[in-house]
């Protein structure tokens, strides 16, 4: 919970940052992106663009995307570890 709560909070503070510096002519990432979409759905009530779910899907994005990640870099150098054959390097005999 810890750790949720502070990566809510970094993300919070990035949004933050993001809409101090935010060039609508030229988008940065997903939150300036998401943050143009809030912008333009004002008048829509029914929209489910707005701050609280722009937060979540960052969260979701990071969630998703770091535990497959670093799982797979791991894999990856171990099979390399135990194939150094692969490696390019001439095996020394
Ligand atoms: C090697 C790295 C990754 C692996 C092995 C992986 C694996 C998967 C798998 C198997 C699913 C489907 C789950 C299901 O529907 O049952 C999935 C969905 C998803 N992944 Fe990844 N993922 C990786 C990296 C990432 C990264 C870097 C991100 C974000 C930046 C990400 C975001 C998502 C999202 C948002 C979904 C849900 C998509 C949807 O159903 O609309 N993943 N991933």
């Amino acid at each position: 919970m810890r750790n949720a709560t502070e990566l809510l909070g970094f993300i919070r503070d990035e949004v933050k940052e993001h809409k101090e510096t935010l060039d609508p002519d030229s988008p940065r990432d997903f939150i300036d992106a998401y943050l143009l979409e809030i912008e333009k759905q004002k008048s829509n009530e029914g929209s489910t663009f707005h701050e609280e779910n722009m937060v979540m899907s960052t969260a979701d994005l990071f969630l998703a995307g770091t535990d497959t990640t670093s799982t797979t870099i791991r894999w990856g150098l171990i099979f390399l570890i135990q194939n150094p054959d692969v490696q390019g390097a001439k095996a020394k005999h």
